[in-house]
């Protein structure tokens, strides 16, 4: 026979202690991120506050968007093995990265349009990178010029981005501002011969300078503060181009050249003394030819998903690429970084560090400077909490054992 429950009524100075309310905050915005848990909440705070092209710009990928989804779900798919009873009161999350120190195994990456998506754009990238100790990268296809950037880092690491495209001369001037002005590293992306087909910026009528249709008004009953930001600041322009009106493929096909090849590729590198890093490479043969070409690495990459459609998931590649040219030259992960174990996941499959691009621009989206300040801070206590579980008390520690990947289970497979 269970023993029957005894009921008191509740004495009010206990009920007392239990209700607890928060009291109102007048900063709306530091409530709201305070809220967010993960960078999936920051992504649904972004989507209720940023204009429908902006989000899908950001969010969306090329075609059917096969190979973004396959970047997400490859991570969710790989487990951690864990070791335990070897902790340590030390925890060391930092990490050289091309030439520099890192306080966390991750940069900002290069993002285009960045304005569009908040008004503060690359200057709350930059500043909160410089605040966290991570360096943060300028796209050519930004929103701030080469200068501002370089105001809004100061004292921190600043990376440039540059595409190679038809005109020599102007990025031979770009690389000259970049090395003016500080940074140290120049990310040469070589995925984009042309610009990947992005089905919802065609869908959406994405051009640049936006347009404002009924749909946009209505938009704005809904977005205020968005529209208030963007109606009030300086106007969004690619501060590094040339021409800058059109669709996003328009602008991108006008400058980029198909024609450009590894011979470009030694040109650049002629010109720039810094660090040179190849983004954009998937397979181990074209990760030897720049590293034999004077390049210090490479960026294992798929571009967000947002160029070839259906290309092979960077996280597959990744381990090959290291195999050919890690003892020699840096291999950087980009690509569907979500999560502190996302980070975990690629650093133990041999990347030396991380990207995170979308994942960045969702708590710009969400919140400006701060939400930046809070995507760094959720993947920073969550790769924390992996690698405490792992029973690790450094970054350097994460292994190729403490992962099984859904290809280490077919291969055993094909084994037996
Ligand atoms: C730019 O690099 C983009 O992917 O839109």
């Amino acid at each position: 026979m269970p023993r029957r429950l005894t009921r008191s009524l509740p004495n009010p100075a206990e009920l007392k202690n239990l209700l607890v309310f928060d009291k109102p905050s007048l900063d709306r915005r530091a409530a709201r991120l305070s809220k967010a848990a993960d960078v999936s909440d920051l992504r649904a705070i972004a989507k209720r506050r940023t204009p429908k092209p902006a989000f899908d710009y950001v969010d969306g990928a090329a075609r059917e968007e096969v190979t973004a989804t396959e970047s997400r779900s490859l991570f969710q798919q790989c487990r951690f093995v864990p070791s335990v009873l070897c902790g340590s009161p030390e925890l060391d999350l930092t990490t050289d990265i091309s030439g520099g120190s890192s306080a966390l195994p991750f940069g900002i990456a290069p993002t285009g349009f960045t304005r569009f998506m908040h008004a503060e754009g690359e200057d709350a990238g930059a500043s909160a990178a410089t605040d966290a100790g991570i360096p943060f990268a300028l796209s050519t296809m930004g929103t701030r010029s080469i200068e501002e950037v370089a105001e809004s880092s100061g004292s921190g690491r600043r990376w440039f981005q540059l595409y190679l495209w038809k005109d020599h001369s102007a990025c031979a001037e770009l690389i000259k501002r970049a090395e003016a002005h500080g940074y140290d590293t120049l990310l040469v992306t070589v995925d984009t011969p042309v610009a990947g087909e992005r089905l919802r910026d065609t869908r959406n009528g994405m051009r640049i300078p936006p347009r404002l249709t009924p749909g946009t008004v209505v938009d704005a009953a809904w977005r205020p503060e968005w529209w208030f930001n963007f109606l009030t600041t300086d106007p969004v322009t690619f501060a590094s181009l040339t021409s800058t009106t059109g669709t996003l493929g328009e602008l991108v096909n006008s400058m980029f050249d198909p024609a450009l090849d590894f011979d470009d590729l030694a040109w650049i590198r002629s010109l720039w003394p810094g660090k040179l890093i190849v983004k954009g490479v998937l397979n181990p043969a074209d990760a030897r030819r720049v590293v034999d070409l004077g390049a210090d690495g490479v960026v294992v990459s798929s571009h967000g998903g947002r160029q070839l459609d259906r290309v092979v998931s960077p996280l597959r590649q990744l381990e090959e690429v290291v195999a050919e040219i890690g003892d020699e030259a840096e291999v950087i992960y980009d690509s569907g970084i979500m999560s502190g174990a996302d980070i975990a996941i690629a650093l133990a499959l041999g990347a030396d560090f991380v990207l995170i691009g979308r994942a960045y621009l969702y708590g710009l989206m969400a919140g400006g400077r701060e939400g930046v300040d809070r995507v760094i801070e959720l993947l920073r206590a969550e790769l924390v909490t992996v690698l405490r579980l792992l029973g690790l008390n450094s970054v350097k520690q994460l292994q190729r054992h403490h992962v099984i990947t859904p290809w280490d289970e077919h291969k055993q497979r094909q084994e037996v």
